[in-house]
Formats: structure tokens, sequence, C-alpha cells
């Protein structure tokens, strides 16, 4: 059955597991061989007029959201901006002529962005709902649906719906960008990238035994830790240190590499875990450096490390894919070091303490 957690100890790491499938599974249901998409072509239309894509999201929907923005703005050529739902009401953006409104919701019933939904349906603006769960509220409410199709995700730590989101995403983006005739929406072969996304997630997590070893050696112990990386690694770098918060209790920050030495780099003392995100040309080396500024100061480093960025003492290499869709591969490694944490300080891993599954109170 598919709720069933089988010989699995806890169902997060059985929704680790399942990602290398969910990958597979939304290529044959959205990406033709030919290179062109499933995507209703009602959907495509709307975002193509749009002048502004606004996402919303909550927890790690929110940052499946930040990753979106990337992809959007690469892919279509569209103004994007992405919104916490319970922040939005209150800090109601400018909105352009035509918004075009993307809600991320595993559960599709988190009411902060439900109340966001009623808003903009109030104001008549088309909106899309991308969940896992087929008729639930934020996708009954919204113009149109996409569906994560990653079966159900018990545990409370979200782990494969925000790779679904992000793919699905991707999927949406490269859509929308062929229809406005972007090279690089015409050029990205998604169809064979989530055939390497698949692959590459199954090799990450064949080694996890040695996941397990550095989650002991480095986080068990720790009250603090970061994750720091530039520009899409940063996004990643906020799901990192929210799963490691949820389900192990150490304080973690994700952060903008390069913010670290403008105040917060005060926090680094002797032994304080510091994980680099490497995986883009362009930032690779400077958020070295920052890892040796905070190396200098005392911290135990990690490196998640795309291939081709490889060097010889970095900890965590994840294989090469497009450096657009790299967050699918690095936050692997992060939510595999989250799930040991947790399981070696004896903690109820799927049921984390003061959390919901789906939060339906605002
Ligand atoms: C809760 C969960 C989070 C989740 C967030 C948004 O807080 O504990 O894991 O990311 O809600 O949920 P949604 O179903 O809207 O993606």
């Amino acid at each position: 059955q598919e709720t069933d957690k089988g010989t699995y100890p806890y169902y997060m790491l059985k929704e680790i597991d399942e990602q290398p499938n969910v990958m597979r599974k939304l290529a044959q249901m959205y990406l033709q061989e030919s290179g062109k998409t499933n995507v209703e072509p009602e959907l495509v239309a709307a975002i193509k007029e749009a002048d502004r894509i606004h996402i919303v999201g909550a927890g790690t929907s929110y940052h499946a959201g930040l990753v979106g923005r990337k992809l959007f703005e690469k892919l279509t050529h569209t103004p994007t901006e992405v919104h916490v739902a319970s922040e939005f009401a209150y800090e109601k953006p400018l909105l352009g002529e035509k918004p075009f409104f993307i809600f991320l919701s595993q559960s599709g019933e988190t009411a902060d962005s439900r109340e966001v939904l009623v808003n903009v349906n109030a104001e008549n603006y088309k909106s899309l709902t991308i969940t896992n769960v087929q008729n639930s509220t934020l996708s009954r409410e919204a113009t149109f649906t996409m569906l994560l199709n990653a079966g159900p995700e018990i545990s409370v730590a979200s782990t494969k719906a925000y790779t679904a989101q992000i793919a699905v995403e991707a999927i949406l983006a490269k859509a929308v960008g062929m229809a406005k005739e972007q090279v690089i929406a015409e050029e990205f072969d998604l169809r064979q990238q989530l055939g390497l996304v698949a692959t590459g997630m199954q090799a990450i997590i064949d080694e996890k035994e040695e996941i397990e070893d550095l989650a002991k050696e480095y986080f068990v112990d720790a009250s603090r830790a970061f994750y720091i990386g530039r520009g899409i690694d940063h996004t990643v770098s906020l799901e990192a240190a929210l799963k490691l918060k949820e389900i192990s209790y150490v304080q973690a920050e994700g952060f903008a590499a390069g913010e670290l030495k403008h105040g917060t780099i005060a926090l680094i003392e002797e032994g304080t875990p510091v994980v680099g995100i490497i995986t883009q040309d362009n930032t690779a080396s400077l958020t070295r450096s920052n890892l040796q500024e905070t190396l200098s100061r005392g911290a135990k480093i990690i490196t998640i490390v795309r291939q081709a960025l490889a060097k010889d003492d970095d900890t965590i290499v994840i294989p090469d894919v497009d450096e657009m869709i790299t967050p699918l591969l690095s936050v692997i490694p992060a939510q595999l070091l989250a799930y040991y944490t947790s399981l070696n300080k004896g903690l109820d891993v799927d049921r984390p303490r003061n959390l919901a599954k789906s939060v339906t109170v605002e």
C-alpha cells in the first residue's frame, strides 16, 4: 500500500527514497520525447500573457517557490516574485496590469495560502495551484491545477514534495518559455535532465551510510549549525536549515554566503558546523572563500559540491546536472543529514514536536 511504511523505520526515509521515481514519473507525464510538454495550453497561454508572476507558499513550499522564481525568470523572461503566504495579505505588493498567481502547496489546504487565493479570486486574477492532493481546497478554488503525483507524503518534514514542486515548476517554465519562443527554454532538454536527476538522486541515496557518519560527527551534538550558499544555492540553504531545525531541533540557519561576514559570522565558534552548497560556476570560488572565513574562526566544514566544480577535499560530491535544477540534487544530502541527526538523537523523525503536516489556521 502507498501509505504503508513497509520495511522503513520512518516515512521520511521512505519518502526520500521515492524521489528518483517521482522525477521519472513527472518526466513521463509532462514531457514528450519531441521536446513538447503536456501542460494545458490554456494555462500556458494565461501565463504567457502575464506581465508578472507571483508565487505564494508556506514553509518548504515557499522554499520551492524561491527556486521557481529563478526558473521562471530564466526560461520565460517574466519578472517573478515569491511571497510568504502569511505575509501577503498585509504586504500586498503593487500588482501590474496582468499578474498571474502560482500557489505551491503539498496539501492544498494551508490556511495562509488559501487566504491569499480568496483575495486573488476576489480580484478575478488567474491562478494555478501546484499540489500533491487532487480536489484539495486550493486546487478547487484556483483557475488551474497541476499535480505533483508524488504519492502521499506522511512525514511532517516535507521532502519529495519539495523536489516534485521544483520539477513541475521547471516543466511549466519550459512550456511557457517555449510558447514565448525563448531559445533557452527550447534548448533545455528537461526530459533528459530529469532522467539524470533521478540517477543522481539514487547515487546520493546509495551513499547514505556516509551521510549518517557525517550527521553523527557534525550535527548530533551541535547546538547550532549553518548552511551557506549564493544565488540558487542560497535558496537551498534555507530549505536545508529548515529540515535540520524541524526534526533535530538543532538551531540552524541558511545564509547567503557573502552576507555572513556582515554580522552573523560572530556566531561561529570552535566546532560550529558550516555546510557550504556549491553548484554554480559563477559563485563557486566566492562561496569557497566565505567557507574559509568560517574555517579560520574555528568552524567545522562540510561541502556539497557539483561534480564539475569538485576538489579533492570536498565532502559530498553530487552528480552534474544543468545549473538551473541543481537544487533537485543538492537538497538530498541535506534531507539525509537532517534525517540521520534526528534518528541518532533518538527523536521521533516523522512527528516532530509542535508541528503539523498541514496547518489549517492562519
Ligand atoms: C506545514 C508543514 C510544512 C509545510 C507547510 C506548507 O507547516 O509542517 O512541512 O511546508 O505546512 O504546507 P503545504 O501543504 O501548503 O505545502
